[in-house]
């Protein structure tokens, strides 16, 4: 079947077209086209990602973005096509700049060969997600195509499985490690998770990005963090003398804590004064090394207490090379557990895994929503697995 993913949880603007097959024990995947627009040049001004501008630029991107991969995919040709303009306005209600566009933009091409739309319904930022939800929800009434409904953290559970061709073999353990999720997760079989291990305060990717505006780098600090860190381990410089805390390395528990981690630094940036840019960089490797040793730690011993087949890390913090090296040379000790992180690609947010995770829980329930207007789907920022 194939599948129209939508996401629009946070600040990304994602639409993909995958062809997927198979059974739940070997599900298989073929992306036909994907268009992403990142609105990060935006936020970056409020150091951070403000919900209602978010809101905002969903509504501009989606029709231009579904246009770009209908073109993309071969699907779009000129003709016209009769839609009921009463009822798409109706739906369309509370995003007020998404309906002219849509209004304009689809009654011209002809209903794509979709089967399915997949859209991520929570968690995430409210306005952002009802976008995504709505124009799912628009589409799904003019085209008479079926929603899925998609929680966005089982998308990064799946992501792994969309590029590489490879299979999960349950037991999995899972560490989701993105800007709003820092879990351990286990599961027995595709729709049951059970969270084993979350962080008490910030999530790893928020650390990253609340240490980068420290140090005086751009959001999302993530990737700013992971460039100084790296510079800083090629010199090869002798171990820093540099030192910052492992939050609950020892803890008899799978939760984790990083918010004292980035007090720290401030602490230490108050007693440095104005830092070099050699300091920066060192700030920057410790800091990812006090996270890897944290996160590897708590891998290893749920690896050891649960002896799952496959080890999953995913979310967008799976990105970061550091932090896939150490799980790379945690794996080697655990040859009876495969490991699987997602290319860096689909570490992030992204819609090709929604339309992947789309597809699985079409699978296990048998008959997806149908497609009507007053279907109960409404965004859920505080979804959980
Ligand atoms: O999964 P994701 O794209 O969005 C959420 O679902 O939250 O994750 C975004 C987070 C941000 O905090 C970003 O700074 C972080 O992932 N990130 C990274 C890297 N790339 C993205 N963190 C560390 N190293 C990276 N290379
Ligand atoms: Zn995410």
């Amino acid at each position: 079947m194939i599948i129209l993913g939508i996401e629009t949880s946070c600040d990304e603007t994602a639409l993909s077209l995958v062809e997927a097959a198979g059974t739940l024990e070997n599900p298989q995947f073929r992306l036909l086209s994907a268009t992403l627009f990142s609105q990060t040049k935006l936020h970056e001004e409020h150091g951070g990602v403000v919900p209602m501008l978010a809101k905002r630029e969903h509504q501009k991107n989606l029709i231009p973005l579904l246009k770009k991969l209908l073109e993309e995919s071969g699907f779009s040709k000129s003709k016209q096509e009769k839609i009921v303009e009463e009822g798409v306005k109706k739906i369309l209600e509370r995003e007020q700049e998404l309906a002219p566009l849509f209004l304009e933009f689809i009654p011209t091409i002809e209903k794509p060969k979709i089967d399915a739309i997949a859209v991520t319904y929570g968690p995430g930022l409210e306005p952002a997600l009802w976008v995504g939800v709505s124009f799912a929800k628009a589409l799904s009434y003019t085209w008479n195509i079926p929603i899925i409904p998609v929680n966005h953290m089982e998308g990064h559970i799946v992501s792994p499985l969309l590029t590489e061709n490879t299979k999960i073999e349950f037991p999995a353990l899972v560490l989701l490690i993105s800007g709003g999720h820092t879990e351990l997760v286990l599961t027995e079989k595709w729709g049951e998770y059970k969270v084993i291990g979350k962080t008490r305060d910030d999530a790893v990717g928020e650390a990253f990005d609340k240490v980068a505006r420290l140090l005086g780098l751009p959001y999302p600090g993530g990737p700013e963090i992971s460039k100084l860190a790296e510079k800083q381990r090629q010199l090869g410089s002798s171990a820093s003398k540099l030192t910052l805390p492992r939050p609950m390395l020892k803890s008899d528990d799978y939760d984790f804590s990083f918010s004292g981690l980035k007090t720290s630094v401030l602490y230490k940036l108050k007693e440095i004064g104005e830092p070099t840019a050699e300091i920066k960089s060192e700030i920057a490797r410790e800091f990812e090394d006090a996270v890897g040793d944290v996160l590897v730690a708590k891998t290893r011993k749920a690896i050891e207490e649960f002896g799952p087949q496959t080890l999953i890390i995913a979310g967008g913090v799976s990105a970061n090379f550091h932090i896939r090296k150490s799980f790379e040379k945690l794996a080697q000790d655990f040859p009876q557990t495969k490991l699987l992180i997602p290319p860096k690609e689909l570490s992030t947010d992204n819609a090709i895994m929604i339309a992947g995770a789309g597809y699985i829980n079409s699978l296990l329930k048998e008959k997806v929503a149908s497609p009507i207007i007053d279907q109960p789907l409404e965004a859920r920022g505080n979804l959980r697995l």
